[in-house]
């Protein structure tokens, strides 16, 4: 369990960084809080979390598929990415992308294996390296399949996880006969009592002479709640301890694309893997599409949250658009049809695409929004795009909120998304933005926001700086219906990441969340129904409070943030309420501004439990550099 530095111990610690020594503790502050008069309801789905394919969030990350490149879209001087020969003893082969010849309309080409010298005991083989390694652990069950043609039938392909550095098997299955024509096999492979590691790779091993041609070579380990095609338990886990209501999908500029055909084409990441064609995200790497839009609904569902859908709306990153009238429409009914996947009943005509896939149940939907930051449209083509997206959603769905993507001028739409990337200074100075907002135009999502102080993910002055903002947004939760941090995940191998500051990180053997990750799951885990009228004076300019209420559970969840490196005294008072005469205590705490935590080092900086004593007036110390909730028994 960690401790706090007393204030003397942290004094000494300061001078010894070389920093100035704190003055005296400053003077205590007073919060008083009138537990019986709220100010407002707090919107019920004011936190939830913001995804696209970004720094390996899907690939390499929450997608489970252990392969990497196992569709060969990868290529270029040096052949297929990912993929090796692994010949054995005298074996002879070669291996090459070959476009002539696939599985699909949708993947018309594939590898081609051509062994010209084999046997049982000397296999010609490939290998896949994994996404910066493959997790095998003991005892463990892993599914897979790949899908094959062979020159000569009747053959056999062996299928095993192989150990880098011993070279050893942790399991292996084989495949035969192979057919002459493409054929899906299936397997699955199980380990025993090998030691866990990363360090290990895909076999697929011929012991004959002719060629195979091989497509989505595809391995899963155990995925949460046992899902086929699903994702990562660790980081669902991590997920899940966000307490989110909802998950903004499918992005940010994952949603847009570099170019038009670069979109996020729903259409083409439904089904089949085989039917899915995979597309380059605008972060610079192949979207397998592994993660396609009935993958992001369920996952929705495995967390007990709803969608927040963002439709394409005819504009993409290098600026091609398309300009609202006609050529628009085709784009309009696309999405219509998006909805009607989501929401609409086995008898639609989409909703029936999403029963035969599985999944026969319409998921909950009261939010779409209409494309992504807009405002970077140079054309100024969104007021025209955004009336055509909205006329045509009303028409059909006319209790659907449509969020759009920058404030207009002549259309009130019902929300509007604004987002934030800053660092924790500036955050301080905007927290009284919206406490002046006119409450009679549209509500606010703040669909993306963060605070970058860190990297790969986020340290603890960003945590500060994102617990202040929070305090804003719950004050003004009658206006801010909902906000979601981004980006929410990180590959933090070499390479993995496009996107400095990220909420939580991982490899291929293990997760961690930030301190940014804590403050957030403390904020959503304690929140009240209601914002209680609450005042906080003659504290430091860098303290913060937030306080709500939750008069079913008859419980006060007071906030309090102090990014100042000095401790603040707050004398509380709580009036309208009976008071018991111990409160819990979460503290998330950092030393300093830059400690965080990291793969190596993951539980460095996580919130901690104690009990207070309080009652109707206490007074309580808020160490420096804290984020602290305090869940009173505060009964009418
Ligand atoms: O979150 C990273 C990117 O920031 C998003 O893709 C985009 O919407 C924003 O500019």
């Amino acid at each position: 369990m960690r401790t706090f530095l007393p204030f003397a111990a942290a004094a000494l610690f300061t001078m010894s960084l070389g920093l100035p020594a704190p003055a005296q503790a400053p003077p205590a502050a007073t919060l008083t809080i009138q537990a019986d008069k709220p100010l407002h309801p707090v919107s019920p789905m004011l936190y939830g979390m913001m995804t696209e394919e970004i720094n390996y969030s899907y690939d390499g990350g929450l997608y489970a598929e252990m392969v990497r490149n196992r569709s060969f879209t990868e290529r270029g001087f040096g052949g297929i990415h990912h993929w090796e020969l692994e010949n054995q003893g005298t074996a002879q082969s070669t291996m090459r992308y070959d476009n002539e010849t696939g599985p699909s309309d949708a993947l018309p080409g594939s590898m081609v294996v051509n062994v010209t010298a084999a046997d049982a005991k000397n296999p010609a083989a490939v290998r896949n390296e994994g996404w910066w390694g493959m997790k095998v652990e003991p005892n463990t069950t892993y599914t897979g399949s790949v899908y094959a043609r062979a020159e000569n039938g009747g053959g056999s392909m062996a299928v095993s996880l192989v150990n880098d550095v011993t070279g050893k098997s942790a399991a292996s299955a084989t495949l035969s006969p192979l057919s002459t024509e493409w054929k899906q096999y299936t397997f699955t492979l199980h380990t025993g009592a090998v030691a866990a590691s990363t360090d290990n790779q895909l076999v697929l091993s011929l012991p004959q002479v002719g060629k195979v041609w091989l497509q989505v070579v595809s391995l899963f380990p155990p995925t949460y709640k046992n899902r086929a095609n699903g994702n990562r338990a660790d980081l669902m886990q991590l997920l899940a301890g966000m307490h989110p209501k909802f998950l903004r999908l499918p992005g940010g500029n994952y949603l847009e694309g570099d170019q038009i055909d670069e979109r996020f084409d729903w259409k083409n990441t439904l089904g089949p893997l085989a039917n899915r064609p995979t597309h380059r995200s605008p972060w610079n790497y192949q979207s397998t599409d592994g993660m396609g839009l009935l993958e992001f609904l369920e996952w929705t569902e495995d967390l007990n949250i709803e969608p927040v859908l963002a439709v394409y709306a005819g504009y993409s990153l290098k600026g091609d658009h398309i300009n609202a009238g006609p050529a628009l429409t085709p784009y309009v009914d696309d999405a219509m049809d998006e909805l009607e996947f989501v929401t609409g009943g086995a008898d639609t005509k989409w909703g029936a695409v999403r029963a035969k896939l599985g999944h026969p149940a319409p998921f909950p939907l009261h939010y779409v929004e209409v494309g992504n930051e807009d405002e970077f449209d140079k054309a100024l083509t969104y007021e025209g795009r955004f009336a055509q997206f909205n006329k045509a959603i009303k028409a059909k769905y006319p209790s659907l909120q449509v969020i759009a993507t920058m404030p207009l001028k002549r259309t009130v739409p019902d929300v509007v998304d604004d987002h934030y990337y800053k660092r924790a200074e500036e955050f301080f100075a905007l927290l009284h933005k919206y406490d002046s907002m006119p409450r009679t135009g549209p509500k606010i999502f703040v669909g993306e926001w963060a605070t970058r102080e860190g990297s790969p993910t986020t340290n603890m002055g960003a945590a500060l700086g994102d617990a202040a903002f929070m305090t804003s947004l719950e004050r003004n939760s009658d206006l801010i219906v909902m906000a979601s941090y981004a980006p929410l995940l990180v590959n933090v191998n070499p390479g993995g990441m496009q996107w400095e500051s990220d909420l939580i990180g991982y490899n291929a053997a293990s997760s961690y969340g930030s301190p940014s990750y804590y403050a957030q799951a403390l904020f959503a885990e304690y929140l009240g129904t209601e914002v209680t009228t609450a005042a906080l004076s003659g504290a430091s300019d860098r303290v913060f409070t937030s306080v709500t209420r939750d008069p079913s559970k008859g419980a006060l969840y007071v906030k309090l943030v102090n990014a100042s490196t000095e401790p603040q005294e707050v004398k509380v008072s709580i009036a309208g309420s009976h008071v018991r005469s111990s409160a819990t205590l979460w503290s998330l705490h950092g030393a300093t501004r830059a400690e965080t935590n990291s793969i190596t080092d993951p539980k460095r900086i996580v919130p901690v439990k104690s009990t207070v004593k309080v009652g109707d007036s206490f007074r309580h110390m808020v160490p420096p550099l804290s984020v602290e909730v305090m869940i009173l028994d505060a009964k009418s």
